[in-house]
């Protein structure tokens, strides 16, 4: 008997501009476009194996090794629906002889090599694999794009973990969201010389999900609007043309911008977010402070670190690989710790659009 069994790994992505606010939560349209670098699949992603059998009597989700409900309606289920529904048009109508997969429930199990729920993208990679995972279970021939459509419904920033390197995510403006997608802006090709270093702070899982966090926001913060209309447009070309341009000192500038405006609009929100502690703020002073040697005419100039926190207190810090062992020392400098692997403030791995360097 055939046995019907796929298993992909997708990365994470750590947002430049940052995604923060909907105007549908129920297709999962955003209130403005966000820019990401992808992570490379050595270091932080998800793995997920979905399986679809006939006897199976009902869709099935274990996260972690601990099995999870698939909420009716909800995105899981909005996912693997829509999913079996590509199935049926794009194979089974198509060929007769094609397995009718789309009638048979799946079981999904799906581990995270990283902490889930902290801060550090694991709806993003979870999402993107469950995706692949399925596209790759019911062959479809669909590009990373379109697949992009259906990750977005899990959660957001979802669709930007299926392309790699620098991905836009387009906020559209169809009520359908048919064009709001994921595409690539360069390939990791392109820019091979900029790493990213985790800084995992705390592992634990947050107070507030972004989900409900970017709600309330949308609800209550004036300052998001402003941001929506008057910033993030501008930001979006500029950090695009610098990418192109290989512009670290620009991309620097423009990503802690962006980074320190979102968690604005977060203490902006009532009652007010905090994602960042005192470590993450320690972690910003350091960075700047190092920048701002940098940026004195007799050093060069230009800036030689960018740091950005997603929703929650650990720091992601991009860096041209040159800079990166006297970027780790320092922070081990001042962020004294026995095993930089292991203690709760942990320099978790560091990866880029190329192969990340290590403690
Ligand atoms: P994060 O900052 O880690 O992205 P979020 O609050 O955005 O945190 O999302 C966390 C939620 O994403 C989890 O509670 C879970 O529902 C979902 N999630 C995380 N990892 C996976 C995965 N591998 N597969 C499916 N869903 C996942
Ligand atoms: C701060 O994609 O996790 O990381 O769509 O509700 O699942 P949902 O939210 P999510 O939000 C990510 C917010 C962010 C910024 C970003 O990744 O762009
Ligand atoms: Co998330």
């Amino acid at each position: 008997m055939a046995v019907f069994t796929a298993t992909t790994s997708a990365p994470v992505n750590i947002a430049c501009i940052k995604y923060w606010g909907k105007r549908d939560t129920k297709l999962i349209l955003p209130t403005n476009s966000s820019l990401s670098v992808t992570l490379d699949q050595d270091h932080l992603r998800s793995t997920t194996t979905s399986r679809a059998d006939p006897a199976f009597e009902k869709d099935r989700l274990w996260l972690n090794g601990v099995e999870e409900d698939i909420k009716s309606g909800g995105r899981m289920a909005t996912c693997i629906s829509e999913m079996k529904r590509m199935r049926k048009e794009l194979v089974e109508d198509k060929d007769a002889s094609a397995a009718p997969l789309s009638k048979y429930f799946v079981h999904i199990a799906s581990y995270n090599n990283f902490p889930t729920a902290a801060g550090l993208a694991s709806s993003a990679s979870g999402f993107a694999a469950l995706t692949a995972s399925l596209a790759a279970l019911y062959a479809l021939p669909s590009p990373p794009t379109t697949l992009s459509l259906i990750a977005r419904q899990g959660s957001g920033s979802a669709c930007r973990s299926l392309l790699g390197g620098f991905v836009a995510w387009n906020a559209g403006e169809l009520p359908s969201g048919l064009d709001s997608n994921a595409v690539q802006v360069a390939p990791e090709t392109h820019w091979p010389d900029i790493h990213a270093l985790i800084c995992v702070v705390n592992d634990a899982k947050k107070g507030t999900s972004s989900t409900s966090g970017m709600q309330r926001t949308v609800e209550t913060s004036a300052l998001l609007q402003h941001r929506i209309k008057h910033c993030v447009p501008q930001r979006m070309a500029d950090i695009s043309a610098a990418i192109l341009a290989r512009d670290f000192d620009r991309f620097a500038e423009i990503t802690m911008a962006d980074s320190n405006q979102f968690h604005a609009v977060c203490l902006d929100t009532a009652p007010p977010i905090f994602y960042m502690n005192d470590v993450s703020r320690a972690i910003i002073a350091v960075i700047e402070e190092y920048n701002r040697v940098a940026l004195l005419p007799e050093n060069g100039g230009k800036r030689k670190a960018a740091y950005t926190y997603d929703a929650g207190p650990n720091a992601v810090i991009y860096a041209p690989a040159a800079n990166m062992k006297e970027i780790i020392s320092m922070i081990v400098r001042y962020f004294p710790q026995q095993d930089p692997f292991k203690d709760p403030f942990s320099l978790f791995g560091g990866a880029g659009p190329s192969s990340g360097a290590l403690v």
